[in-house]
């Protein structure tokens, strides 16, 4: 090669090198420039992406691992306003998959968790447990497995496990579940959720992990997958099917609005004392029955029609079906501070609102496997 064109090659590899280099270095300070690196598992689903959506805006120092697999709960088509944040990135991930986990928060530097993947509908826990015990308890040791690792690496690893209060079994007509409540899971949804607890449990009494726990009741709002009963019943009602109510239709839930918990997971992620479990409730007990009526009722004040609760149909109860869930929620509003702020009459209007405004979004949901899903649990009920 003559002298002058060698010399030129020299240059350009030396540009290429310094410029290689530089962004090298800019990935390494953008890494090192984030206050916290929070993997939150699940981020694609109904409570995961309104957590998504509120944490995003609100902590533009963090960055944010939405750690999801995508089963047929996850939607991305959710995250759309956030998804091109420089503080988010989305990994294809199956908790159930430890090497692929631990590579994970290697590579991102995860120093915290908020772990919401989990399957999460009880009528699908009792066609098909086994695939809860492999998600909700082998899932959520392979991250306690990670954390630790990461621990050892950074220092320090906060891992906030999110559970639901159907750990503590059914209550009768009075009473409340305080953090103390035995447990007494009635399905395999709420025992492989309690199997999960006591596991993070142990591996901070164990091992010294940074672990807080949250056990929330029923939530409502956006992006709710339509297996669950407000969307199914909004949607059935809208489509002129039958709106399918278990037994007498009097086992109530105690109903929260999806961002009121997403606040509260806020602040105990950043509050809560190590080792320590919050109930979240909204204070606002429905029977089932009261509340289908209810969303009829809204249905044919903004539609029209109606009425739609003509379309009730009791139909089979669900095996095992816990009569009642209420929250006793005074620790956490005493300590670190929280109270719902949506009404439940604000909330469910806004909810249905919200399913009539994204018809589009509940369509995509309901079809294909949901069709066969749907005829499979209602078909002959
Ligand atoms: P969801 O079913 O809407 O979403 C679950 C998400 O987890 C989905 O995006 C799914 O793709 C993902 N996922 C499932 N298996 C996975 C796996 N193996 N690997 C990676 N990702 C996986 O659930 P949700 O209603 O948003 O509930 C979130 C969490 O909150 C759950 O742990 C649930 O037990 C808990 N919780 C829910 C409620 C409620 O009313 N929805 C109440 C209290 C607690
Ligand atoms: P669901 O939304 O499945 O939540 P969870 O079982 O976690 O409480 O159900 C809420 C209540 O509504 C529960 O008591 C079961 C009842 N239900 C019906 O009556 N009909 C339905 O089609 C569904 C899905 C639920």
């Amino acid at each position: 090669m003559p002298v002058a064109h060698r010399r030129d090659f020299i240059l350009w590899m030396f540009r290429n090198g310094l410029i290689t280099l530089m962004k090298l270095y800019m990935t390494r300070r953008a890494m090192t420039n984030h206050e916290r690196r929070i993997a939150i598992t699940g981020g694609a689903g109904f409570i995961g992406s309104n957590l998504l959506l509120q944490l995003l805006p609100k902590y533009p120092s963090y960055f944010f691992v939405n750690v999801d697999c995508l089963t047929y709960a996850g939607n991305l088509s959710n995250l759309r306003s956030i998804e091109s944040c420089d503080n988010y990135t989305f990994e294809k991930l199956d908790i159930r998959d430890r090497s692929a986990v631990a590579d994970c928060f290697e590579r991102h530097r995860i120093d915290s968790v908020i772990h919401l993947a989990a399957e999460s509908h009880v009528d699908r826990s009792i066609d098909g447990p086994m695939l809860f015990v492999q998600t909700n308890v082998v899932g959520t040791a392979n991250l306690l497995e990670a954390a630790l690792r990461q621990r050892e690496r950074i220092g320090q690893f906060r891992f906030h496990h999110v559970s639901t209060d159907e750990v503590y079994g059914s209550l009768g007509d009075t009473g409340y579940f305080i953090e103390t409540t035995p447990y007494r899971p009635n399905s395999p949804y709420a025992a492989s959720k309690a199997a999960a607890d006591h596991l993070v449990r142990a591996y901070h009494r164990t091992y010294g992990l940074d672990v807080v726990t949250t056990n929330c009741s029923n939530n409502y709002g956006p992006y709710q997958f339509p297996e669950k009963l407000i969307p199914l019943v909004i949607r059935n009602a809208r489509e002129g099917l039958p709106l399918p109510v278990y037994g007498d239709g009097k086992n109530v839930r105690d109903w929260l609005y999806v961002e009121d918990h997403c606040r509260a997971l806020d602040l105990v992620f950043h509050r809560g004392s190590a080792g320590e479990t919050y109930n979240i409730g909204g204070h606002n007990e429905i029977a089932n029955i009261d509340l289908v009526t209810l969303v009829c009722n809204i249905m044919d004040e903004l539609l029209g029609g109606g009425p739609r609760r003509d379309m009730i149909e009791f139909v089979a109860d669900r095996p095992g079906h816990d009569r009642r869930y209420a929250i006793d929620a005074s620790k956490i509003e005493k300590e670190p501070g929280w109270m719902p702020s949506v009404s439940f009459e604000e909330g469910i209007r806004a909810t249905v609102g919200w399913y009539l405004d994204n018809e589009q979004w509940l369509a995509e949901c309901a079809s294909g496997e949901y069709l066969k899903y749907y005829d499979k649990m209602y078909g002959n009920r």
